[in-house]
């Protein structure tokens, strides 16, 4: 399939591996870039610049084909030495930044100077324009259903897909709630150039995170992620666990005036707990909706190559096959 997205990125299918902390590893970015798809490695989660050094080179040893790297820009108990990381990134080749959180603008001449492509993660059109009018290459449109920080405005990817459509110039990839090939061609359909995955990827056999997680992302339905963190305006849609259920508590009890110190317990370092030691109530980890569409763990080939040609026979024969009047009977389900 050849999209915006296919040629910008130079890859075979339009599907993205969303940056994701203590998960997007060279490992997980290889296999995704493998299976030609685009992996984008964490850049955060390797505690400095040496380390995501190494992790680039770690993953040009697995893969020939391109990957890039994540930065996200969010509020953090300390800043990190973000053009210390863009060098790093710069000088292991890498072509192509995903950019989250706050505005990329102030890395732009440095990462334009680098020949680097940006795509950055939005999840409101006025972001996208923005993003847009900095001179990003690309956007990654983030509805509300989406594992981690869905933004403040609660817009389901139904409405902001197609809104993003009518008023970017930029090609741009649908973000949460992208499982499968029904996923694909809906985004597509709704004029976006491919789709981002992050939870959907947790669940393959190369996330280099615990049996626990995998496991507990095929338990889960649609019904068991809770958003946190709203009275911050950090607003984070997380798996529900024991940690969440205290955190939640300590939400209600607080109100409106709740500070970050008072969920510390519940927030700070829970990652690693959770995606080495498997430690599932460790604390709050970002999830998706989409757990509820996730049924088993493949590997990352199976996966893209089911999505690609669960789309093919989707568009060719659901979607044209209701054109020839034929749709009901040759492919009425398509799950
Ligand atoms: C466990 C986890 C960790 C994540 N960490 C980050 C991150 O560090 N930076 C970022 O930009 N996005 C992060 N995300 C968001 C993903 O890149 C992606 O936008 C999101 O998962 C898309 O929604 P989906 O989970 O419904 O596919 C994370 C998502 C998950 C599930």
């Amino acid at each position: 399939m050849k999209t915006a997205i296919t040629e910008m990125f130079a890859i075979e299918h339009p599907i993205i591996q969303g940056g994701m902390h203590y998960v997007g590893f060279a490992e997980l970015a290889s296999a995704v870039s493998n299976a030609g798809g685009l992996g984008i490695i964490t850049g955060l989660t390797q505690r400095t610049p040496e380390l995501l050094a190494r992790e680039i080179a770690h993953c040009h040893d697995m893969t020939d084909k391109p990957f890039g790297v994540n930065l996200t820009f969010l509020p953090a108990f300390t800043t990190p030495p973000y053009p210390e990381y863009i060098a790093a990134i710069r000088e292991g080749g890498i072509k192509i930044v995903e950019t989250a959180g706050r505005s990329p603008e102030q890395y732009m001449p440095a990462l334009k100077a680098a020949d680097i492509k940006v795509i950055h993660k939005c999840t409101s059109v006025r972001h996208s324009l923005k993003a847009e009018q900095i001179g990003c290459d690309a956007v990654s449109v983030d509805g509300f259903e989406c594992g981690g920080h869905p933004g403040e405005d609660d817009m389901p990817n139904m409405i902001l897909l197609p809104r993003a459509a009518e008023e970017l110039k930029i090609p741009f990839v649908a973000s949460g709630g992208m499982a499968d090939a029904r996923s694909l061609v809906a985004a597509l359909a709704m004029g976006a150039a491919g789709m981002n995955m992050g939870t959907r990827f947790i669940a393959t056999k190369e996330a280099p995170v615990h049996d626990n997680v995998k496991k507990a992302l095929v338990a889960a339905s649609e019904l068991d992620t809770r958003l946190v963190m709203r009275a911050l305006r950090n607003t984070e849609r997380v798996l529900k666990n024991k940690a969440v259920d205290r955190l939640l508590e300590i939400e209600r009890e607080k109100g409106a005036s709740l500070k970050i110190a008072d969920i510390h317990d519940q927030v700070a370092g829970a990652y690693p707990k959770v995606m080495i030691d498997g430690d599932m109530d460790a604390g709050a980890w970002s999830c998706g909706m989409v757990a509820g569409l996730i049924k088993d763990v493949p590997t990352v080939k199976e996966l893209i190559d089911r999505i690609m040609a669960d789309a093919e026979r989707i568009i060719r024969d659901r979607l044209v096959g209701f054109l020839d009047g034929a749709g009901q009977e040759k492919s009425a389900k398509v799950a």
